[in-house]
């Protein structure tokens, strides 16, 4: 939600920032904005739309110091004033930021004396650095105590005409340093995520909570009050290529058929971290899944699994609701946050209200130090690799093997679990040949002139029904929902025509019989059925295969989900990578 990067070093800090800017485009493109420090006056371009679609940024002087923004519109229109770099009275600060600021009305009414050119809330922190510089303080000083009066989350960056410094700023929001390697020493980047700069270099410093990050010809750390505080940088191990597109026309598609790999990679665990969580788990005296949207439907799947692997009875909520569970919380409770970016702030109010009533915490994420991994008092990684299309594909099958590896860990199966699911990965390898994708190609071509289409699942299937309607919401822009099979023909059947596409879920498991009624009874009234299961059924006007892998079916059968929005997406013309009104990590409540 929102992307910021910042520059200090010897090439043309526009440049770089541009570039990063598309790499970060996936978390808002509502507008896009760079300002360069020139001498003397601060150069600021912005447009409405995503950088990427302009051939023409405009012109910029060529200096080093340099600060972007790509923007998710949350407080005030999309508009070219809106977007950020936010400037002061006199043009002579800058600051982008991502998060919301919640006071930005009662500071606004104390800053009478300014003049205001947005409906934003960031423009409040380069008005109030002004007010701070006017009365006498140095640049540093002045961001210091502007962010210092501000309530909410977010990460800010900001420059001014008579400094040569970048201050950057986090409290909820991430912002992660990069440090010049050793072909590059003195430059440094500051971004919301590391693939801005990923291509200059892999020495990475996290910015925690309460940190303030001070940008020159090196980098100096300190709290909000100006106390120094030591961070030391990471080597990360993401390749440059991981983050690319490498051939394919989208990332949507890579990450889809990376799932050749990425269920491997999630279950390559440490083993003890694995039996840790599962032992907390075990001990728990209630444990909560929590995630949002489609890794809420990961939790809810994870519920079915551990009831029927390990026997045990886990709670599944979504984010925002689980503050309204506080009752039932207490210190023998844990949590387990699911979630890819690791940022979602739904999720981490939740942390948050857990850790007021003292339960534990365990986090599924994909992101290495992201806020909710420094949250957890553990955490498994996905190991997916960056996902860069704003719906989550990958990191979805990765979740799911890793919750299904620790229900065979409470259950004191792990070996049995992990030789299961390598031969659930082996056969997820196999099935994507192009074959494959062809069939769902053709599907695709018959369903795409349709405005709805329904899904149904029972048992494990029936979350995985939920989040296939996710896909083909926010992809191909379909009308879809997902309902429990048996529920259907409790008033939603009643919406059926000749020919809406249905789409069964189906698993060789105790209710396969019962999907396969439901299927039949939508087909009575002129539904068309399309089956994705092991085996061909006559009810099946149209069938895509899945692999055999029992309890495993919701992996399965979710990747044809996927590709069906993918290949409608593109039918339909919609953007898979970057679908309207969304973006990828979602840091506003
Ligand atoms: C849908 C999708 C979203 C995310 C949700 C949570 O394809 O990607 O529904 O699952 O916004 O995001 P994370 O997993 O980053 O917490």
């Amino acid at each position: 939600m929102c992307g910021i990067i910042g520059y200090v070093g010897n090439r043309n800090g526009s440049d770089v920032v541009i570039n990063g800017l598309k790499k970060l485009e996936y978390r808002g493109y509502d507008s896009w904005g760079v300002a360069v420090k020139g001498n003397p006056s601060i150069s600021i371009q912005k447009q409405v739309g995503k950088i990427s679609d302009f051939k023409d940024v405009g012109s910029f002087p060529s200096d080093g110091i340099a600060i972007g923004h790509t923007r998710w519109a949350t407080n005030g229109k999309v508009t070219k004033e809106n977007s950020h770099p936010h400037t002061c009275c006199t043009g002579k600060i800058a600051v982008v930021h991502n998060g919301i600021i919640e006071n930005y009305q009662e500071l606004k009414k104390e800053l009478v004396s300014h003049t205001f050119s947005s409906e934003t809330d960031t423009e409040i922190i380069s008005h109030l650095i002004e007010e701070n510089m006017d009365s006498g303080l140095g640049f540093e000083d002045s961001v210091r105590a502007a962010i210092t009066r501000l309530d909410g989350r977010f990460a800010v960056v900001a420059v001014c005409t008579s400094s040569d410094k970048v201050v950057a700023a986090r409290k909820g929001s991430p912002l992660v340093i990069g440090v010049g390697d050793c072909a590059h020493e003195g430059e440094f980047f500051v971004a919301s995520d590391i693939p801005a700069f990923l291509e200059y270099t892999n020495k990475v410093v996290f910015l925690e909570d309460g940190d303030v990050a001070i940008i020159h010809d090196g980098i100096r750390y300190s709290d909000f009050y100006g106390k120094r505080v030591e961070r030391l940088p990471t080597e990360i191990s993401w390749g440059v290529e991981q983050a690319e597109l490498n051939g394919h026309e989208h990332y949507m598609i890579k990450e889809i058929l990376e799932q050749k790999d990425t269920i491997r990679m999630a279950i390559t665990q440490e083993e003890d971290r694995i039996m840790r969580v599962a032992d907390m788990i075990n001990r728990s005296f209630g444990t909560f899944f929590i995630g949002c949207g489609t890794a809420g439907k990961v939790g809810s799947i994870g519920s079915y699994l551990f009831s029927s692997i390990a026997g045990k009875h886990v709670n599944c909520v979504v984010g925002s609701e689980f503050p309204n569970y506080h009752d039932f919380l207490t210190d023998k409770t844990l949590i387990v946050c699911i979630s890819q970016s690791g940022e979602t702030a739904d999720t981490l109010e939740a942390i948050e209200v857990a850790k007021k009533k003292g339960c534990k915490v365990v986090s599924i994420v994909n992101v290495m130090g992201s806020t909710m991994m420094r949250m957890s008092d553990d955490y498994i990684m996905c190991n997916s690799g960056p996902e860069k299309a704003v719906c989550s594909t990958k990191v979805t099958t990765a979740q799911i093997a890793i919750l299904m590896k620790l229900a065979y860990a409470c259950a004191g199966r792990l070996d049995e679990g992990n030789r299961f699911l390598s031969s659930v990965s082996t056969k997820v390898e196999i099935m994507l040949d192009d074959k494959y994708l062809e069939n769902v190609q053709f599907l695709a071509k018959r369903i795409a002139g349709h405005e709805s289409m329904y899904i149904i699942g029972r048992s494990h299937n029936y979350p995985v029904a939920l989040e296939g309607a996710i896909k083909m919401q926010e992809v191909p822009y379909i009308h879809a929902e997902g309902f429990a099979g048996g529920e259907l023909k409790h008033g939603p059947i009643a919406l059926i025509q000749n020919g809406t596409p249905c789409i069964a879920l189906v698993a060789n498991d105790d209710v396969k019989k019962d999907t396969i009624i439901n299927a039949l009874e939508i087909k009575s009234r002129g539904g068309f059925i399309i089956g994705i299961a092991p085996e061909n059924n006559e009810v099946f006007d149209f069938w895509v295969p899945v692999p055999d892998v029992g309890l495993a079916s919701p992996i399965v059968n979710i990747i044809p989900m996927q590709l069906l929005s993918y290949f409608t997406a593109l039918e339909r013309k919609c953007d898979p990578d970057k679908p309207r009104n969304l973006a990828k990590s979602v840091t506003v409540k």
